[in-house]
């Protein structure tokens, strides 16, 4: 993919969402927040693919799918008024359909096209699935890892907000009751270091630490350093009930992170 047809790209996004915007930026709120989003993905994933030492037509690839990923989520808000995808729909899925019907692919080359739409419809699911290339693979988990770095931090950010000056989102809490303490399938599986289910989640603080336990779904070094280098674990804690338990799973995270980035950065990146 060349810089032309990313740019052609980028020129069809910003009017496909302007369709969406009333111009009003309180109304808007949602709208510009998945634009900006949308955005610091594409950054996120440039800055990973260069750290991987990505090929300019691999980091455009990338790009490109960044740019694309979350198309869904902006006719989903328009007619659900929430970013819950069990409330709604599956907005990955929705992506996807916007691609195609609108043909804006139909130029580029049928491997990428292939390539972008995998990737996307991949980028929100549980896991990824087994039967795929190595190349599709590689590009799902580059996106996974950029989108994660993205939502920790818009997240992070909002549930400060929330308990500094009381500021409240409901999309961003997916409707979540904010009550006390933890699912018991929430504390089991992060102890067994594994990555929490959604089914699991029934209020806010398992939310919290379903995305503290994206530690486990990370794939590549930028992203698990990115995470250290940021303090998202630090940040998740502060914004977490104040229990033991709570401390020996984010003390928990916090070695896994460590290790893994002992493990996977390379030597001259130390
Ligand atoms: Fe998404």
């Amino acid at each position: 993919m060349d810089e032309g047809a990313v740019k052609e790209l980028y020129c069809w996004f910003s009017d496909y969402i302007r369709a969406f915007k009333a111009g009003d930026p309180e109304k808007d709120e949602n709208i510009l927040l998945k634009e900006e989003h949308t955005a610091r993905v594409r950054q996120e994933i440039r800055d990973m693919g260069e750290s991987l030492g990505l090929d300019g037509e691999e980091i455009r690839l990338a790009e490109a799918m960044a740019l694309l990923h979350d198309l869904g989520r902006f006719p989903q808000y328009a007619t659900y008024g929430t970013f819950s995808d069990r409330r709604s729909c599956d907005h990955a899925a929705l992506s996807v359909e916007v691609l195609i019907d609108s043909g804006v692919l139909d130029a580029l080359d049928p491997e990428e096209r292939e390539l972008i739409l995998k990737a996307i419809s991949y980028h929100n699911r549980a896991s990824l699935p087994e039967d795929e290339s190595e190349r599709c693979l590689f590009f799902s988990r580059l996106l996974r890892d950029a989108d994660k770095l993205d939502i920790w931090a818009i997240l992070l950010d909002y549930y400060r907000r929330r308990e500094v000056v009381g500021y409240r989102n409901l999309a961003l809490e997916l409707d979540l009751p904010d009550e006390a303490g933890i699912s018991e399938e929430v504390l089991r599986d992060l102890s067994a270091g594994k990555i929490v289910k959604l089914s699991d989640v029934k209020r806010l603080n398992d939310f919290k630490l379903l995305q503290a336990s994206w530690i486990f779904d990370l794939n590549y070094w930028p992203a698990l350093l990115a995470v250290r280098e940021r303090g998202y674990l630090d940040r998740a804690r502060e914004v977490l009930p104040r229990t033991e338990e709570v401390d020996r799973i984010i003390d928990l995270l916090r070695a896994r992170l460590d290790e893994r980035i002992r493990s996977e950065l390379p030597s001259d990146e130390g």
